[in-house]
């Protein structure tokens, strides 16, 4: 097989990064290795910032969004027993985020690449990268036990955390920093109409709580945990009595029970892996980057790499200059660790530290009061959570 731009991996990155080439009229292929069913149903949470909605309305897929996201511009912190609201799209003069599932955009952009004629192997894990110190570099895949391979100009791993194409990149070339947290998300799926249209984050002594809305119906709920939780140890009883505790405040509605059809404990980690590119392989998304879940990051970083990504490609192809491609690591880690800077920052203020000093708690309610009592704290926040500027 031939093609331009060689794709490993059908998630949000890779199923982005192709519609956009398409649309410049740069051939590419997706390998997966998962099915294409499975790929599409993989449940996952979403906020989508001001800039992926527009990416996604660019290309011609707003549709969706529009009609089942829900836009939001405030989030309510509660801690010290009252409400602390954020009205980000006013700090922001207008600038939004929307509850959108991951799941939900996977499968636009997937009917898109389907619409397109698109070239996507599913079932077929990527084996190795060859070649990419040259310029033709060669992906190795295995389909039905079948050796193939797959030559291009360029490859793109947009193959998640535990993906190939990092290890493609010499060991002496790279460099991990990674910072792991010391407990995790109980996440909670519960047939429940939402308390409130807002999402609401509880930062409270006992743990950090967060409820948003799934469905007019359905509300997504975390609460904090051991790293290594077993979920089965929380009871109902546990989970609602924890919620309550950490998210109720006198005068606001209390948080709705349900029926819980989901429970699942999700671990917290920063990681980032220096540089996002050598010779013709060019990292995206989960396969160079993680964010703690606290700044809602993973889906929209992962859009940002691939606007930068494919802006430079489409000068290679369409200008013949390299410029762009020889600055996408610079250009994608300088706002990478802005946005890895926001997450982590986030997830030291809002989560209760095991052991720590009563100095670092009224420090942390400190920042909590700054953050949320301040013009420049709330400014800052809403810059962050609605998205910093891409430089594509
Ligand atoms: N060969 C082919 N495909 C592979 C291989 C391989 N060797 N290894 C991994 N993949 C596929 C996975 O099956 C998955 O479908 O790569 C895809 C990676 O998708 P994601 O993990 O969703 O990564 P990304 O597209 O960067 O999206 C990041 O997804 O995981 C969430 O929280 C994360 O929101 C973030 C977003």
């Amino acid at each position: 097989m031939r093609t331009q731009v060689g794709i490993i991996g059908a998630g949000p990155a890779g199923l982005m990064l192709a519609h956009m080439l398409h649309l410049e009229g740069i051939e590419s292929v997706i390998i997966e290795r998962s099915k294409r069913e499975h790929v599409q149903n993989r449940l996952r949470a979403g906020v989508l910032e001001q800039g992926t909605v527009e990416m996604m309305r660019e290309l011609g897929l707003g549709e969706r969004i529009g009609q089942l996201g829900l836009e939001q511009h405030r989030i309510d912190f509660r801690f010290g027993g009252e409400s602390h609201p954020i009205d980000f799209h006013e700090a922001t003069g207008g600038r939004s985020a929307w509850v959108y599932p991951q799941h939900e955009v996977v499968k636009d952009l997937m009917a898109a690449r389907t619409a397109a004629g698109a070239q996507m192997l599913f079932e077929t894990p990527v084996t190795a990268i060859e070649g990419i110190d040259g310029t033709r570099p060669v992906v190795r895949f295995e389909k039905d036990g079948v050796a193939g391979e797959l030559h291009c100009d360029f490859v793109v791993g947009c193959d998640g955390f535990r993906g190939i194409s990092r290890r493609a990149i010499p060991a002496r070339e790279g460099q991990v920093h990674d910072r792991i947290y010391p407990f995790g998300w109980l996440g909670i799926l519960a047939e429940a109409p939402p308390a409130t249209n807002e999402v609401t984050w509880g930062c409270h002594e006992d743990g950090f709580a967060m409820m948003s809305i799934r469905t007019p119906s359905v509300t997504r709920l975390y609460l904090q945990c051991e790293p290594d939780e077993n979920p089965d140890h929380w009871s109902d009883d546990r989970i609602w009595s924890a919620l309550h505790k950490r998210l109720d405040v006198p005068g606001l509605p209390p948080i709705n029970e349900g029926r819980i059809t989901q429970k699942g404990v999700t671990a917290m980690r920063s990681f980032l892996f220096e540089p996002m590119q050598h010779g013709r392989l060019f990292l995206a998304g989960d396969a160079a980057h993680i964010v703690p879940p606290t700044g809602a990051k993973g889906l929209n970083s992962a859009m940002a790499d691939v606007k930068v990504l494919a802006r430079a490609l489409e000068q290679h192809y369409q200008r013949g200059s390299q410029d762009l491609l020889a600055r996408y690591s610079k250009t994608c880690l300088k706002r990478m660790w802005l946005v890895q800077r926001f997450s982590a920052g986030l997830c030291t203020m809002v989560h209760s530290f095991a052991g720590d000093s009563s100095f670092v708690r009224r420090l942390q309610r400190a920042d909590l009061d700054y953050m949320t009592g301040t013009t420049a704290g709330r400014l800052q926040f809403s810059e962050n959570f609605t998205g910093l500027p891409i430089d594509a």
